[in-house]
């Protein structure tokens, strides 16, 4: 039989037998219902844009991030004027340092990389919020997240090489609070490190900062999604992986566990890390912490694939990119973390 008879026989298009009641299309016929009954909606006071602060003059562009650059001070006090102007009210905030060493001495050093930019935005453009990222990656010469277990930290009951967890943190509220000396609104943890929430907030009090507010990333996982990142701010490990510290992406319950202690340690606003693999997880843990603000980061590899594909023609940018935040923000995100904010912020005027 063929489609024609099929048709002229027992047409379900003219046999108007069942009543259909119900037809959600009724409110998806204009595009002011539409605006009317949406749930959801992007805003560019939601976004978090990332600044890479290099030493140095002029600005560099990013291998693998197309329109993402390394800067020097003044080009990121520029870059941040920029987003203030798409309506863009907060920058976070990573440092290349001149020289790395074990430890990762410029990072909670005065004239550091991150401490001058922080000044220098803040001098310039006092309401932008300025988010710091505190870690050790950047800084050290092995690319680690914190301390490793070698010379004078040696720990015998664990692998060489190993990421220290309790000498790391000494350091980690060291660099929170020589960004809060400078003026950072926020600072955010993102080592993964068990305790550092605990050792910030510590570190923050003693010096005078109990008002300064600590946005952790609770839940960051082991992810490729990082790549990216890992080129622009010169933070590749050396050697091995994130494994011991970041989570398996196999994993949710365990996020539920990092989000709580996070919680009983003082953070003021959680964090999931990446965002569009993980967007169920950003679900779980909005909905067992909704009395907490919580943010995404739309990571740089989730940033280079959408690039990539829009230079080559093959998707939307603007399109793609706006239904991508639109469903980090639909999962549970309050703020989002992503190298499309300025972007973004100018397409949804
Ligand atoms: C660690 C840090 C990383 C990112 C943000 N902070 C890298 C890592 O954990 O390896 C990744 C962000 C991105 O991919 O956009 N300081």
């Amino acid at each position: 039989m063929t489609l024609l008879e099929l048709d002229t026989r027992q047409s379900p298009i003219t046999n108007h037998q069942l009543p259909i009641k119900n037809r959600p299309r009724r409110l998806r016929t204009t595009p002011a219902l539409r605006a009317m009954v949406r749930e959801t909606e992007l805003n560019a006071r939601d976004f978090i844009y990332p600044l890479f602060v290099r030493h140095g003059t002029g600005r560099s562009e990013t291998r693998s991030m197309p329109g993402v650059y390394q800067l020097s001070v003044e080009e990121a006090v520029r870059e941040a004027e920029a987003a203030a102007k798409s309506g863009v009210s907060a920058v976070i905030l990573f440092g290349i340092p001149k020289e790395k060493d074990p430890i990762g001495l410029e990072n909670f050093a005065e004239d550091g990389i991150v401490q001058q930019a922080i000044r220098a935005i803040k001098k310039e453009i006092p309401e932008m919020v300025v988010v710091t990222d505190v870690c050790l990656c950047e800084y050290t010469d092995h690319g680690h997240c914190g301390i490793l277990n070698t010379g004078e930290y040696f720990h015998s009951s664990l692998p060489e090489g190993y990421v220290l967890n309790d000498p790391t943190l000494d350091v980690l509220a060291k660099v929170a609070v020589s960004h809060a000396e400078c003026g950072a609104d926020i600072v955010a943890p993102s080592g993964m490190m068990d305790g550092m929430v605990a050792s910030i907030r510590d570190g923050l009090d003693g010096a005078g900062y109990e008002n300064l507010p600590i946005m952790s990333y609770s839940v960051k996982y082991a992810s490729a999604f990082y790549g990216p990142f890992r080129d622009a701010a010169e933070g590749a490990p050396k050697f091995g992986d994130r494994k011991s510290h970041q989570m398996d992406p196999a994993n949710v319950r365990e996020a539920l566990r990092e989000a709580a202690l996070d919680v009983e340690e003082g953070a003021d606003m959680l964090m999931v890390k990446p965002a569009l693999a993980y967007l169920d997880v950003i679900r779980v843990v909005k909905d067992a912490f909704p009395e907490l603000p919580m943010a995404a980061y739309n990571v740089s590899g989730e940033y280079a694939m959408i690039k990539a594909a829009a230079q080559n023609g093959w998707v939307d940018e603007a399109k793609v990119t706006l239904e991508t935040l639109t469903s980090i923000k639909r999962a549970g995100a309050d703020v989002i973390i992503s190298y499309h904010a300025v972007d973004a912020a100018r397409w949804l005027k």
